[in-house]
């Protein structure tokens, strides 16, 4: 489906069409929209589940508060805004009684966060080191920097980062914070250029060797993998029977937590094959209605190049009974 975009707008929606399609949502739909960031894909909900519909949207960003109360004056459905962790918001839901019709996560940060140079997200401006996106929070790049332990350093770098040249850049952070605090955007990056000899930064041709490093240190900070560890069964817990579950991720290593989640709820009889009849009695509560990630078409990905790591996974919970 090609869906037409407000492209005036700071953050375009990743694989928009694709989210609908696979999804499905209908008029009077409840849908949850866990990362509401700029409102895009929110807005293309709203209008396929009009004015009998519901739609819950989460953000821990005060920022995109704003931008729900502009969405929440145009749209005909019944609008509710939870500025929390999503996983919090979910078991909240679950509290509450609320059994939704979709609940979508598009992960990752919005390009209203990465381009508010302030805030300390990207590589491509000199700021102060900050990267969280609830800035309610203690926690801060800053901290991260100059406080972890050159062993710590390394093993977020490799682990959040899947950064090869963790150990050598951990060095140089190390030393240069023994001189003074990295107090910038820029200190740090001049650390990893600093770290890595000429031809591995000249391997990097146009992208900047502190990526996966930023990536890392963000992932820390904003504890991005343990909060989608703790949503994915509270989202999966709010779900109506026949409901879907879908994520956009940007990095394997949030894809990986989707993918194992969704193939685990799956999975069928666990019975050894010679057994003549199923002991177990386990059924499938999960029906994968795609078995690989769907990423961007080559025009989206030319049209938002920050749409390229993309990928799409979506499941349907299934009703009692239902023949597997
Ligand atoms: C990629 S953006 C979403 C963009 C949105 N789909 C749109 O079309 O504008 C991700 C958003 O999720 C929010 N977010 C990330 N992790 C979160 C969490 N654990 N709880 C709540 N919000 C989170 C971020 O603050 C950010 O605004």
């Amino acid at each position: 489906m090609a869906i037409l975009l407000d492209m005036t707008r700071s953050h375009v929606p990743v694989l928009a069409g694709e989210l609908i399609d696979m999804t499905g949502p209908a008029e009077g739909d409840k849908v949850v929209d866990c990362t509401f960031g700029a409102g895009g894909h929110a807005r293309l909900m709203a209008d396929r589940i009009g004015a009998s519909g519901t739609l819950v949207c989460v953000d821990r960003d005060p920022a995109a508060q704003e931008r729900f109360d502009e969405l929440a004056a145009e749209v005909s459905c019944e609008t509710r805004f939870l500025r929390m962790d999503y996983a919090d918001a979910l078991a909240l839901l679950h509290e509450e009684g609320f059994r939704a019709d979709l609940v979508y996560f598009d992960l990752g940060v919005s390009s209203m966060q990465i381009d508010a140079r302030e805030r300390g997200f990207s590589y491509s401006y000199d700021a102060p080191l900050d990267m969280r996106m609830d800035p309610t929070q203690e926690l801060d790049a800053r901290q991260v920097v100059n406080t972890l332990e050159e062993r710590q350093l390394v093993k977020v770098m490799s682990e959040y980062g899947e950064e090869r040249n963790a150990r050598v850049i951990a060095r140089e952070i190390v030393r240069r914070r023994q001189k003074a605090p990295i107090e910038t955007t820029g200190e740090l990056v001049e650390a990893v250029e600093a770290a890595l000899p000429a031809a591995v930064r000249r391997r990097f041709g146009g992208s900047s060797p502190a990526k996966r490093v930023f990536q890392a240190i963000r992932i820390l900070v904003n504890d991005e993998l343990e909060d989608l560890d703790r949503a994915l069964p509270a989202a999966w817990s709010v779900l109506a029977e026949g409901a879907r579950l879908a994520a956009i991720s940007f990095h394997s290593l949030e894809d990986r937590r989707v993918k194992r989640f969704l193939a685990e709820r799956a999975v069928g009889c666990i019975c050894p094959p010679d057994l003549p009849v199923c002991a177990c009695g386990q059924t499938p509560e999960a029906e994968l209605l795609n078995r690989r990630a769907v990423g961007p078409t080559p025009g989206e990905m030319a049209d938002n190049p920050r749409s390229s790591s993309g990928r799409l996974r979506v499941a349907r919970r299934k009703k009692t009974g239902e023949e597997v």
